[in-house]
């Protein structure tokens, strides 16, 4: 009995919002409870769940979510298990019932659009916590992805995850600081790598539809050039050459001098190209196939 009570207790003390939206859609601040509100569209692992969005911030999910999949899914070169790990993190950050365990609300500002200069906006503060294994996990899904390359800010989890908190100034009026830390940090389990198989399909007049566990369509596989962990292994790009093995190499360096050295980079140089052509080829191969 004791031991239910504290869990209640713990349960109330975890379960608060931070945030949530006024009718105009603006964020603003809340201290209020989880509430089941049904289906949740876009992040149907919260459905029937206490959850701390609303039906509005459901539907601009939905929104938002079609723009994700064209920036980072396979539509828009990339990869559609990246987008759905992030779909899956903004679900949690907007949704999760122990949002308040990971965010802090400090206020408003106004500051400038980042995606029009000429343009100042009120803003809302947000500091996020977010687990470090999280971010190394959807990152690593996400950074061969042809938009995460593009973006030099994104070149790292820390900055993958902040130049989108930055984005969030214009869509979602809110300025989000992301820090990382083990504890009271955003987090949840199962993030799929970006090679990971479908796990079932539907089948309806317009064809096979692919599926993952959290509820996301994936429409196709992420090959080699969207996805590290699809290269073949024995595909290595670089291999060091035999001869030297075995030798001294220094040795044989300084006797044969740079002739030695020259031809060596001529081959490893060579050597590259053609294990590139032939993973290009073989890319090219798959995608006509699938
Ligand atoms: C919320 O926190 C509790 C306690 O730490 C945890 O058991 C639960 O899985 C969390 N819920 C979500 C949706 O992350
Ligand atoms: C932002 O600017 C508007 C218009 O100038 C002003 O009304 C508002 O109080 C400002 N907000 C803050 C937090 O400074
Ligand atoms: C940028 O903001 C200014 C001022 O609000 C506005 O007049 C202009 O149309 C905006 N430009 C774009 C490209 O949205
Ligand atoms: C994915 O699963 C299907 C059947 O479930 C199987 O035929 C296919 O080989 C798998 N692909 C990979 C890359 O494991």
């Amino acid at each position: 009995m004791k031991i239910q009570i504290f869990l209640i207790l713990l349960y109330y003390c975890y379960s608060r919002c931070a945030f949530t939206v006024d009718e105009n859609d603006k964020p603003i601040e809340t201290d209020r409870d989880p509430e089941i509100i049904g289906t949740v569209e876009a992040c149907p692992f919260f459905s029937d769940q206490p959850v701390c969005c609303t039906r509005s911030q459901d539907r601009s999910m939905i929104k938002d979510f079609k723009s994700l999949d064209a920036t980072f899914g396979n539509d828009g070169g990339g990869c559609d298990i990246c987008g759905s790990n992030m779909k899956r993190f903004w679900c949690h950050y907007t949704c999760s019932p122990n949002q308040s365990e990971f965010m802090k609300i400090s206020g408003r500002q106004n500051m400038t659009d980042p995606l029009n200069s000429s343009k100042i906006i009120e803003v809302q503060m947000v500091t996020l916590e977010v687990h470090p294994q999280i971010a190394c996990e959807v990152f690593s899904s996400c950074k061969r992805t042809s938009f995460a390359t593009q973006v030099s800010a994104m070149a790292s989890p820390g900055g993958f995850f902040t130049f989108q908190g930055e984005q969030a100034v214009g869509e979602g009026g809110q300025y989000i600081k992301v820090e990382f830390q083990e504890s009271n940090s955003l987090y949840f389990e199962d993030i799929w790598s970006c090679n990971h198989n479908y796990s079932r399909t539907t089948e309806d007049e317009t064809g096979i539809h692919y599926w993952d566990d959290f509820g996301y369509e994936l429409h196709g596989e992420c090959g080699c050039n969207t996805c590290e962990n699809s290269c073949q292994s024995d595909k290595i790009l670089y291999e060091p050459p035999g001869i030297l093995y075995g030798f001294e190499g220094t040795y044989i360096l300084f006797a044969w001098g740079w002739a030695i050295l020259l031809s060596l980079a001529i081959t490893i140089i060579r050597r590259c190209q053609q294990k590139k052509f032939e993973l290009s080829d073989l890319e090219e191969q798959k995608q006509i196939l699938g």
